[in-house]
């Protein structure tokens, strides 16, 4: 469950990122976040990741209220969420594996449960045999889903995606969304930034739209709610 109650948010420049948002998504939703560029997607899904801080408001997500977390504490806080990035942030002097691998390591899981669990997301995204090359050895669409195989390892209930398919070509950006719609299935909410309408057009899901801080439009399948 992720809920943002009246959130603002003032960059240090005086920007006003998010003016006022009320958002409620419930566990196993699948929601699209749209809006023009610089209207404050990123964000949002920053501030729900506790890689940035509301100036105003309240972030709830499961049991946590994100103004109690101390900074100490962030990191085990983000156990809880898979992150996925526009830009494939693999790690490029470590296998693919390894990459995977990485959080359950610093977890301290035993070595036979990350070697199970590694290899059974590796499966789902369907990149098994690619368990041990480099990053720099797999495509894009390939790395793309190498990171998402990453966010996913630990089972996290919630799932951020930041424009997944911004670099990729058509064919390539529907399997990647085909994948997150699986994981969705899996028991994780699934929040995806996307500038893609071929996508949210063509596999309708619910819409979140901002402009200039502020939602706009929120569009479950088949009507408006707001
Ligand atoms: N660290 C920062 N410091 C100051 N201003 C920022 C910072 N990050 C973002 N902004 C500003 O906040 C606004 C929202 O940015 P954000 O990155 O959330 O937009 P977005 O909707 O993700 O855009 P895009 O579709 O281009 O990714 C923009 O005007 C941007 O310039
Ligand atoms: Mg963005």
């Amino acid at each position: 469950m992720i809920q943002l109650k009246n959130v603002s948010k003032v960059y240090s420049n005086g920007m006003l990122a998010l003016d006022d948002i009320n958002i409620f998504v419930g566990q196993e939703e699948f929601v699209y976040l749209i809006g023009p560029s610089g209207s404050g997607k990123s964000t949002l899904l920053k501030l729900i990741f506790m890689a940035d801080f509301p100036s105003q408001g309240e972030i709830i997500i499961d049991r946590f209220i994100l103004s109690r977390i101390q900074r100490s504490q962030i990191p085990f806080y983000r156990r809880n969420i898979g992150m996925i990035f526009q830009d494939y942030k693999l790690l490029s002097k470590r296998t693919v594996y390894e990459n995977v691998a990485f959080a359950l390591r610093v977890m301290h899981y035993p070595t036979p449960k990350i070697k199970k669990q590694v290899q059974h997301v590796l499966e789902l995204v369907g990149l098994e045999d690619k368990m041990h090359s480099m990053p720099n050895e797999l495509s894009g669409g390939e790395q793309q889903k190498i990171c998402i195989a990453r966010a996913i390892v630990n089972a996290p209930p919630i799932l951020l995606c930041d424009e997944p398919t911004g670099n990729l070509d058509p064919d390539t950006s529907w399997d990647i969304v085909q994948l997150l719609t699986k994981i969705n299935t899996r028991k994780t909410t699934v929040v995806m930034a996307t500038h893609d309408t071929e996508i949210v057009d063509g596999l309708p899901k619910r819409v979140i739209a901002i402009e200039s801080g502020q939602v706009k439009r929120d569009q479950q399948l088949g009507g408006y709610v707001e």
